[in-house]
């Protein structure tokens, strides 16, 4: 079955397509370190056979956090924890990569400087941001490339920049959060140079041979805000620079969205299609048909499961065993699987 089927993206080799995608599990504090719950969470799923563990969102910044509680990679003594972590899923044959991510105006950390690109608030639950400076904003470029060194001194085999959900970069995405007149704001072109500068700075600290994955939000969901033709237009500004397109919607403002099953995977095909990058697909997947198909006809080359993966870590397991498909379990749970 092609959810088996190994994949080499770049020098990433990964043993299946299955996913896990960034969750924020909030079980940090005010330190931002690596606690006993990340290695059992996250080992749990490496135990159960997944092929890519993507990290949570992982602040680079303090103020960047989305809570109080969020894993931090703003300062070097987060490194050590972080390095035993990959180490120990390393060890259960799967591949991790790290969200470097920095929540701007969604910041709900009481006494944080709340930053954005516009002195917009996201609700009234939030404070309104402080219009970055041309300061800010290289302060903050400076903090992705300091993140990504330090990922990779944690051994990651993989660094997912966080682009979509309303959070920071998106917010300078975006035409609805976005009222600068300077050379990071109005056209499309300087929207897009807040991001293209963090990975073009990502870049020089990051090895070629390990991939960078960007997530984007495919849509808005509102008028005048970024649709899956924008989106299109903004990844081919910057697809030299990233390896694998990771493909959600929505999270800039609070607008209703059509929910149901694999309701973002034609966002994947289209973009996966228009801009010739490999693509994970996420949202509301959760069985092995739905995989399958998606696989089988090309729509998307990674497929994610969020939700799914925390009602059931073996998804990978149970799946290959009901299926008849010899896949590595791990020895200890050989007797479960014959
Ligand atoms: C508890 C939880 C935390 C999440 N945290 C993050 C996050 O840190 N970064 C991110 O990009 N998306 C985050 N998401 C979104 C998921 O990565 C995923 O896109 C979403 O849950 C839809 O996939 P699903 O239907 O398979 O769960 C989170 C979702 C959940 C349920």
């Amino acid at each position: 079955m092609l959810t088996f089927q190994p994949i080499k993206i770049n020098n990433l080799s990964l043993k299946n397509r299955i996913v896990m995608p960034p969750m924020c599990m909030y079980s940090s504090d005010d330190s931002g370190l690596v606690k006993e719950f990340h290695k059992v969470h996250y080992i749990q799923r490496a135990l159960g056979g997944v092929g890519l563990i993507i990290q949570e969102a992982t602040s680079v910044e303090k103020r960047g956090r989305i809570s109080e509680n969020d894993l931090g990679i703003w300062e070097d003594n987060q490194i050590e924890g972080l390095k035993d972590l990959v180490a120990n899923l390393k060890k259960y044959d799967t591949k991790v990569a790290i969200q470097l991510a920095h929540a701007g105006r969604k910041c709900g950390v009481r006494d944080e400087d709340i930053i954005s690109c516009s002195a917009i608030n996201f609700n009234d639950d939030y404070k309104t941001a402080r219009e970055m400076t041309t300061e800010d904003i290289k302060a903050v470029i400076e903090s992705f490339k300091l993140a990504a060194s330090r990922a990779l001194e944690a051994d990651y085999d993989a660094i997912e920049i966080h682009a979509a959900h309303g959070y920071l970069i998106h917010q300078f995405l975006s035409p609805i959060t976005n009222h600068r007149d300077d050379e990071y704001g109005g056209t499309l072109v300087n929207r897009v140079r807040f991001l293209r500068d963090i990975l073009t700075s990502v870049h020089e600290v990051w090895p070629n041979d390990r991939p960078i994955i960007l997530r984007v939000s495919a849509s808005d969901y509102v008028k005048d805000g970024i649709d899956i033709y924008m989106m299109k237009d903004i990844v081919n500004q910057i697809k030299d620079l990233i390896d694998i397109l990771h493909v959600s919607s929505g999270g800039l403002v609070l607008a209703p969205i059509n929910l149901f099953p694999g309701y973002q995977v034609k966002f994947a095909e289209y973009l996966k299609e228009e801009t010739g990058l490999p693509t994970i697909a996420v949202g509301l997947i959760t069985n092995i048909e739905q995989v399958e198909e998606i696989l089988g006809n090309n729509r998307s080359d990674l497929v994610a499961l969020g939700r799914e993966l925390l009602r059931n870590p073996n998804w990978v397991l149970n799946n290959a065993k009901l299926n008849d498909v010899r896949i590595q379990y791990p020895s200890q749970y050989l007797r479960a699987y014959k």
